[in-house]
């Protein structure tokens, strides 16, 4: 039988997982679980991701070590996938031996085959911490729109994206300090040798859905550049054998973790041998990995040319999905819409989510919505209403008035029976297909037609004169509960479960989705689930708002070191003034930008502010505030920003506007 391995990306083990994440999670979740229902041989592994720089100061910023970081995160994280019914064969750690072993054993076999040149590069290093500095771990003005304390790699206000030496004030986002330039040697993997295996690995049938083919020929055609593959220490990852103080790019080591975790799980079944899904290029094999489309270039370029240099087997299919959106927007923790699962389990039933996000996801990488009223419309009118009421009339009702027990399916039912059956079918391939909303409407029309009869045979009429007919009806109905139990499970395993008990059966397979039951006792009715009341995700989403800044505390940023002396006249160049502020309008598609307008007693400015975060459009309207009204007009991508509004900025996201007296005239000099 064909040996099926399924990965999901492995989580940082830095934070708590959230709803965004789990969107891959229960896909891939669903997809296992179907395989398995058709009797297949499946593992689905993961690991949480350990090394890198973010996780290692985030340890030194909490006084314990990386390793107990991750460890903290990764029993969190078991926790979490727990409660929302993601269920890995094993979930491991990159931070492992076996890790190391494969991934020096790729690097080597690169080496060897001359994939890996060294070169020096020079990058920003920060004397007081010791350490190079990772673009992230620059904050500065966006060299672009002006924006203060930006990213050392992209602006999130204007989205510029830039080189680290052209911020401007570039400092370390760790300690404040100004960094210094310096050189040191790096190992680059050679992609560009990869090109023609890329193209050809790229193009075969199954491989990766139509869309990401394309942007995936867009990168290759575009020319591969070579990619840095190491980091100078401090670093928490793997030493590069033979090199001092030089260790492996956490992307080196993550997707190896993909390997190291099958060798783990395989350690402790005697019937598993990672080698056949690694290695050995004869066995029937498949791998598929789930991913989000931000990592696809890792997934879909460097991995595959990585298992190619060191002569592993590569990867069957990688299935991209996209970012997930709340009511419409990007998740953010100001809108209270960045809900973590744990969060969202102690408010609402994990498996609802499960359910809306199957009928969500159809094998496309663009972005899904979780929308607060569709989410409860969907789990009342589907799952309660459609689904739930059918167990519950038809059961109920041979519980009450029929002992318990079916009768023979009626002769009249046999076309519907075919219309049933042809519709298991065509779920089955919907699910290999990754089609999940469509095969969630598929198996709701089932549920649809066994409604419509149960209604059209009215058997509470039926019974006074002829009970073995209603007895009869209801066994069509109960045969339909049975083959929609076995399609949703998938799913919704635990609700399947209770279903099953209610029903009498056990331990649902795929085949089980026949018209076979009949003649038989079957089980109690037990309430399945109550409606979800309107407002539920609103009233989540707005208490997460609420808890998320003391949840999410910082610890104190440090003070900033003072800049480099100045003299008067330096100071007398910049004209600031009293500015009332006039209106306020958000702007779309910048998360963080406002656009002001500001009267400035001769004229009237329009200025564009990155500071939505702190305040809502309202909360500045009449405030006098301070404007440098002699700086150049700089075009933005939203339009031209006639000036800069003074703030105070903690480094951490927060700014608050510096207001003057109401007294003050607009436009008085500040001196
Ligand atoms: O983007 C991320 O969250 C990474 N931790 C995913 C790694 S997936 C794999 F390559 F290891
Ligand atoms: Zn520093």
């Amino acid at each position: 039988m064909t040996k099926i391995l399924v990965t999901s990306a492995l989580p940082y083990a830095n934070g708590d997982i959230h709803i965004g994440h789990l969107v891959e999670y229960i896909q891939t979740d669903i997809y296992v679980r179907f395989r398995r229902m058709l009797g297949e041989d499946v593992i689905y592994v993961c690991a949480s991701d350990a090394h890198g720089t973010p996780i290692e100061i985030n340890a030194s910023k909490k006084g314990i070590t990386p390793q107990e970081l991750v460890a903290e995160y990764h029993s969190r994280h078991k926790e979490d996938f727990a409660r929302f019914e993601v269920e890995f064969d094993e979930f491991y750690t990159t931070d492992s031996p076996e890790n190391q072993r494969h991934s020096e054993r790729i690097y080597l076999k690169a080496k060897e085959k001359g994939h890996v040149l060294t070169r020096d590069i020079e990058q920003f290093y920060c004397e007081s911490c010791g350490r190079f500095l990772p673009d992230r771990y620059i904050r500065g003005t966006c060299p672009k729109c002006g924006a203060l304390d930006q990213y050392g790699d992209v602006c999130e206000v204007c989205g510029a994206t830039y080189r680290p030496t052209e911020v401007v004030e570039a400092h370390c986002a760790i300690c404040g300090a100004v960094p210094t330039l310096r050189t040191s040697k790096h190992f680059f993997f050679r992609l560009v040798d990869f090109r023609d295996f890329l193209i050809e690995w790229t193009s075969e049938p199954g491989r990766l859905q139509e869309e990401v083919r394309t942007f995936v020929r867009g990168w290759i055609d575009h020319g591969l550049q070579d990619w840095d593959i190491s980091r100078d220490g401090p670093y928490f990852g793997f030493k590069i054998p033979g090199e001092e103080d030089k260790f492996f790019y956490v992307w080196l080591d993550a997707p190896i973790g993909y390997i190291a975790a099958t060798e783990h799980h395989c350690s402790s079944r005697p019937d598993c041998d990672a080698d056949d899904y690694w290695l050995n290029p004869a066995s029937d094999t498949e791998v598929h990995h789930f991913i989000g489309k931000d990592i696809a270039y890792f997934h879909t370029l460097f991995w595959p040319a990585m298992l190619e240099a060191a002569d592993y087997r590569k990867p069957t299919a990688v299935h991209v999905h996209g970012f997930l959106t709340v009511d419409g927007r990007k998740m953010s923790k100001s809108r209270g819409t960045f809900i973590t699962a744990r969060h969202f389990a102690a408010a609402v039933s994990p498996w609802q989510l499960r359910y809306y996000y199957a009928t969500k996801l159809n094998n496309s990488i663009d972005d899904l919505d979780l929308n607060s009223e569709e989410f409860v419309h969907r789990i009342n009118a589907e799952l309660v209403n459609n689904i739930t009421n059918l167990i519950s009339r038809t059961v109920g009702f041979l519980n009450k008035r029929l002992d318990s027990r079916l009768g023979t399916l009626p002769q009249e039912t046999r076309n519907l029976q075919g219309g049933v059956i042809a519709s298991v079918r065509k779920t089955q391939e919907l699910y290999a297909k990754l089609q999940f909303g469509a095969a969630m409407r598929e198996i709701l029309a089932i549920a649809d037609l066994a409604n419509g009869y149960v209604q059209e045979r009215a058997p509470w009429a039926t019974i006074k004169t002829d009970p073995e007919t209603a007895r009869n009806d209801l066994t069509f109905a109960a045969n339909c509960i049975k083959i929609v139990t076995v399609l949703l499970k998938p799913v919704l395993p635990a609700y399947c479960r209770l279903v099953q008990d209610i029903l009498g059966v056990n331990d649902l397979k795929w085949a089980d989705a026949a018209f076979d039951m009949e003649n038989r006792s079957i089980g109690t009715f037990e309430k399945l689930m109550d409606r979800l009341e309107a407002g539920t995700l609103e009233s989540l989403i707005e208490a997460t708002r609420l808890v998320g800044p003391a949840a999410q505390a910082v610890p104190t940023p440090e003070v900033p070191e003072f800049k480099e002396e100045i003299i008067v006249d330096d100071f007398a160049r910049m004209d600031l003034r009293a500015a009332k502020v006039l209106t306020v309008e958000s702007v779309e598609g910048a998360e963080k930008l406002l656009k002001l307008e500001v009267d400035l007693g001769r004229e009237k400015r329009t200025v564009f502010a990155g500071i939505k975060g702190s305040y809502a459009p309202a909360d500045l309207v009449g405030l006098t505030v301070v404007v440098i009204a002699n700086l150049k007009p700089r075009k933005m991508r939203f339009g031209v920003s006639q000036g800069m509004i003074l703030a105070a900025h903690d480094g951490q996201g927060t700014v608050k506007v510096c207001v003057l007296d109401d007294a003050v005239p607009a436009g008085t000099p500040i001196k």
